[in-house]
């Protein structure tokens, strides 16, 4: 069956429209630039967006597909949305991919692969030097039911068309969903992941041509685990750099029971050999992936280019708890920064330490501020002088408490408004504290303090992308992530340094202004 997308018709009607109306309304949709519009995360030009689905890197092109609902700025018509990218930074906006078919299914969340020799049979248009083609499977829901289901696109992600063995596999579940696929180069098998996601249970497929695919094991999560599982990921990262030293990761994102309540990012180190996931983790240790409240459903991406090693993901940076509710207009939805994935070795176990890609680098426009060396009072002159303020900011700051119990920054402050960002010293944590961020009333759940701990307090790091209506803590280079939605007046856009009685020192501080890549 040829899905390629029964919407255009209303979609190009809708432009027709537009352009009757004149360019400038066309313009307004697109502007990208209302008050709460985030200028360097992704989101969609309009309507509601939860997970990213199918990351995938393709012939110069990185996709982003995402759980879309091109007729509503809530849940519901589930279809993959799409943009591309060079730089997983700058997006551009593409037709829906893969849209629902009414009253007989959704498509729920789900990967994308790159089919390089063929092995499906289904990839044509190809040369014999290059046969490849991308696949994707998602989670057909409807009925009562969920399956996985298999599309192919012959040019670049472009229009899809459904695999006619449909359902590629089938547990005759309702809960069954979220199938992340890779290559298992030991096994020489391409590996499937999902979840039933109401028993909490993570099931391994495996399968030579992607359409014929054999349950093979599964993970369960330990009794007392409540709520759901859901969107798993699978991959082998080395433990600080050590090639010798591997490990896997299965990583399941919670609905609820995120340690900032609702919905978060779980994962469990150990090892896979291509069927069966054995959990190494420590006992008694839950290992999180995000302290702020809004880091949901990542998906990390597939076949990046040989020569680039990185495992890097994104999620979506809202909550199941308000997500239908968060204060935004036309569009309602945003995903975090893409983030670069390692291990590494801590006293107390191993633990993922994420950073932004490097390509962020690129979104600096100016250094606004510099400093070393000085008191929380000085640093706060300069940041006068120089009237540092801005709402897409990033700083890289490094705090030494000494002995102050508190110590940090508020961030977009403008009146009674302000984003707390600080670091206690007893107990050792950081925390982000979004009680009086601005708006904060369209959910009893939204308001709140968010907090980690910390394995030393004594010289912390904090990496910091404001933008204009989240915030994104990297401390410790990475070891603790902290992720907020944020919904500032627009004029609340102060930045200032604290502790009590002005104790502490800032052993650096550096602030740029970060650039659009919407304009
Ligand atoms: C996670 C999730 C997935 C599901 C999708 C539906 O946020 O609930 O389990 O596939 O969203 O939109």
């Amino acid at each position: 069956m040829n899905i390629s997308n029964p919407l255009s018709r209303r979609h190009g009607m809708l432009a027709a429209s537009l352009f009757l109306l004149g360019p400038w309304v066309l313009l307004a949709q697109e502007s990208y630039n209302e008050p709460w519009r985030p200028q360097f995360h992704f989101t969609p030009p309009k309507n509601f967006m939860n997970d990213p689905n199918g990351l995938v890197y393709y012939q110069g092109e990185y996709h982003l597909f995402y759980q879309y609902n091109p007729l509503g700025t809530e849940w519901g018509h589930m279809s993959w949305g799409h943009a591309v990218s060079a730089d997983m930074l700058h997006w551009k906006n593409l037709a829906v991919a893969i849209p629902e078919v009414p009253g007989q299914y959704m498509i729920y969340s789900g990967s994308a692969i790159v089919d390089w020799h063929n092995g499906s049979g289904l990839c044509a248009g190809g040369s014999a030097a290059d046969p490849s083609c991308l696949i994707a499977i998602y989670t057909a829901a409807g009925n009562g039911s969920q399956k996985q289901y298999l599309a192919f696109s012959n040019n670049r992600g472009r229009t899809w068309t459904n695999y006619e063995g449909n359902p590629i596999a089938d547990l005759k579940q309702p809960d069954f969903r979220d199938p992340k696929v890779f290559w298992h180069d030991a096994r020489k098998k391409w590996v499937m992941v999902a979840v039933l996601a109401d028993e909490r249970k993570a099931v391994f497929f495996d399968s030579v041509d992607l359409k014929t695919w054999v349950l093979r094991g599964s993970f369960e999560a330990a009794a007392q685990e409540k709520g759901q599982w859901e969107c798993p990921d699978l991959f082998e990262l080395a433990v600080d750099g050590n090639p010798k030293n591997k490990k896997w990761v299965l990583v399941v994102n919670r609905n609820p029971g995120a340690p900032a309540g609702g919905t978060g990012t779980r994962y469990f180190v150990g090892s896979f050999d291509g069927t069966h996931f054995v959990d190494e983790t420590p006992a008694g240790q839950e290992l999180w992936a995000d302290y702020g409240k809004d880091f949901y459903a990542t998906n990390s991406f597939s076949d990046l280019p040989p020569k680039d090693r990185r495992r890097i993901w994104m999620g979506w940076i809202s909550n199941w708890q308000y997500a239908n509710r968060e204060p935004t207009a036309a569009w309602r939805g945003a995903q975090s920064l893409p983030r670069e994935l390692s291990l590494a070795q801590f006293p107390d176990g191993i633990g993922l330490v994420q950073k932004p890609i490097a390509e962020t680098i690129r979104l600096r426009e100016g250094k606004l501020l510099e400093l070393s060396g000085v008191s929380v009072l000085m640093a706060n002159q300069a940041v006068r002088m120089a009237s540092l303020r801005g709402a897409t900011l990033e700083m890289e700051a490094e705090l030494a408490p000494e002995d102050a119990k508190e110590i940090g920054f508020r961030l977009r402050k403008g009146g009674a408004e302000e984003t707390v960002l600080g670091i206690t010293a007893t107990p050792r944590e950081v925390f982000v504290d979004r009680t009086r961020s601005g708006e904060v009333a369209f959910a009893p759940e939204f308001s709140g303090r968010h907090k980690a701990a910390l394995r030393q307090s004594s010289r912390v790091k904090l990496r910091v992308f404001l933008d204009r209506s989240s915030v994104e803590v990297f401390v410790n280079d990475g070891e603790v992530v902290l992720t907020d939605r944020i919904y500032p007046s627009p004029g609340s856009d102060g930045i200032e340094l604290y502790s009590d009685a002005g104790k502490g020192k800032v052993l650096s501080l550096t602030v740029w202004k970060l650039g659009s890549v919407w304009h």
